[in-house]
């Protein structure tokens, strides 16, 4: 059977990643817990002939959320139908995406919590009954119409679980929590990808570019495309440490990973010498909006032990203090 993956967002960025995306499990590396469970309940609505129960990502970006969709609609053999939540504006967009499914499709909506409430309001029902439940005109005319709908799976992602409203988030089936990749694991995302460069990596040299990926598969292939831009200037096939050293020193990549505002948020932590730090404050500091804070720059930091949450707020961890040469506070952070 001939499926249909309809793309409706599609920038061009997205339209270079598809080129190195995983097709199924086999070049899908790392977050073995989610694997082995999608395996399982994936084999088991096959056997049973119904659609997977919904299912929600969330995590950082880049972290493979959208590939799993693909991988799993691959893998049901099914169509899939992407989308984003912004572009869901009023309650009938949602009805009309919903009554163009077929049974057993996939509708994958990105950046789920930016759903507004009345559009969540027809989800709802569309989830857990398969049923629309709209309303025809206004005022004493309105009317009330139910259709039913096919029996679809909702994939949902977002990097901002705490954002869901509660009925939302539990009316998934199943919902995972995406994790940071180790440098073995990227190590070989990036090999897999240079093959499909027509490239050979050496593995330090992979390994050198996973260490600087911030646990991203997605800023892994795109340090690999810059190292393999230099590698094509200098006419090499094979990539090697030394020009991957020195491609990665030239585009300021640090040994960590670390990127400016990794750096000025560790910074600011460290002069505040063990007081804690609202996120509010933070992001006022930073010239940046919170949102971005807490979804793309702590978590990578909190992952790696760099900064601790309190109830206060944040604080610098004594690997921050190390990495910047600052003295720590007598007492260290972790005991105030
Ligand atoms: N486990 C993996 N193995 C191999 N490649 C991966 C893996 N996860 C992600 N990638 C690659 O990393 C890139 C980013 O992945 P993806 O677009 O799925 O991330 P995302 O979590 O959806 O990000 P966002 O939150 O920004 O939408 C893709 O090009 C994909 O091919
Ligand atoms: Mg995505």
């Amino acid at each position: 059977m001939e499926r249909i993956v309809e793309i409706e967002k599609f920038t061009a960025d997205e339209s270079i990643e598809n080129s190195l995306r995983p097709n199924g499990w086999n070049d899908y590396i790392g977050q073995q817990q989610i694997k082995k469970n999608l395996s399982v309940f994936i084999e088991a609505s096959k056997k049973r002939s119904e659609p997977l129960d919904h299912v929600l990502f969330y995590g950082p970006p880049g972290l493979g959320k959208t590939t799993l969709a693909l991988i799993i609609a691959n893998e049901m053999q099914t169509n899939i139908k992407v989308t984003a939540a912004p572009m869901i504006e009023k309650s009938g967009d949602l009805a009309a995406i919903l009554t163009n499914l077929d049974e057993g499709d996939i509708l994958f909506i990105d950046e789920i919590h930016r759903l507004s409430p009345a559009v969540e309001e027809i989800l709802y029902p569309s989830m857990e009954d398969f049923r629309l439940d709209i309303i025809i005109g206004s005022g004493p005319a309105a009317q009330s119409v139910k259709i039913d709908l096919p029996k679809f799976t909702l994939i949902g992602a977002t990097t901002r679980a705490g954002m869901l409203s509660n009925p939302l988030r539990d009316r998934f089936g199943m919902n995972f929590r995406m994790q940071f990749y180790t440098s073995e694991e990227l190590s070989e995302i990036i090999t897999l990808a240079a093959q499909k460069l027509e490239k050979t990596i050496h593995d330090e040299a992979a390994h050198e570019v996973a260490k600087r990926s911030r646990g991203t598969p997605r800023i892994a292939l795109r340090l690999l495309k810059r190292v393999r831009d230099f590698a094509d200037v200098n006419n090499e096939a094979h990539i090697d440490l030394n020009r991957t050293r020195y491609a990665l020193n030239e585009l300021g990549i640090t040994d960590n990973g670390f990127d400016e505002m990794d750096i000025r948020l560790l910074e600011l932590l460290v002069h505040a010498k063990g007081k804690a730090m609202g996120l509010s404050t933070i992001a006022a500091a930073l010239s940046e909006d919170e949102g971005t804070i807490e979804d793309v720059v702590e978590p990578f930091l909190l992952a790696n032990g760099f900064i601790e949450r309190t109830a206060k707020g944040r604080i610098a961890a004594p690997k921050a203090y190390e990495l910047l040469k600052f003295n720590c506070p007598v007492e260290t952070p972790r005991l105030l």
